[in-house]
């Protein structure tokens, strides 16, 4: 495999998630598994922007329970609850979630202690229905606004078209 992984930092950020998802559908073409396309999106986004974590929580029981799926950085934890800190909290109410500084989101569940601001975005299947959240954690405080959501729902819309 040729691809490599670009430096997209100090790039406007509309420029930088167009030229990442040409990366990610260039690298995924055909590919039907879910779990090989996080690991590839999980790497893709975390050393192109270089973020502290950057990785999926797994749909394991609608409505009930997330569990780590594949990431890049420090250990996250295992399971998360719906409805419990940022990951529980998008995925309850299917929505992307932008925290500029986690000291100030109640029930913020903190993995690693130097992450200050993060984005949690829903992962929906082909029926629509959420399957995962991507999480991307950042050392910076307000490292994450609207182009970021824009973005990462668009890298992300290519789960929606997998089928095996
Ligand atoms: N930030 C998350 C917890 C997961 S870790 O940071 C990897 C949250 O509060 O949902």
């Amino acid at each position: 495999m040729a691809e490599t992984i670009p430096d997209l930092r100090g790039i406007p950020k509309p420029r930088a998630y167009q030229e990442l998802k040409g990366h990610s559908s260039a690298i995924l073409e055909g590919v039907t598994d879910p779990i090989a396309a996080m690991a590839t999106i999980a790497a893709l986004i975390h050393h192109a922007f270089g973020h502290l974590w950057t990785g999926f929580y797994r749909v394991i029981e609608p409505g009930v329970l997330l569990r780590v799926g594949p990431y890049q950085g420090s250990l996250g934890c295992l399971d998360i609850t719906f409805g419990r800190g940022v990951c529980g909290t998008a995925a309850a109410e299917m929505r992307t979630v932008i925290v500029p500084d986690v000291g100030k989101f109640p029930g913020h569940i903190t993995c690693d202690a130097r992450s200050r601001s993060e984005i949690v975005v829903p992962v929906l299947g082909p029926k629509g229905d959420l399957i995962a959240v991507l999480d991307v954690d950042s050392e910076q405080l307000d490292a994450f606004d609207k182009e970021d959501q824009r973005g990462l729902e668009q890298l992300l819309s290519c789960f929606a078209t997998m089928t095996r």
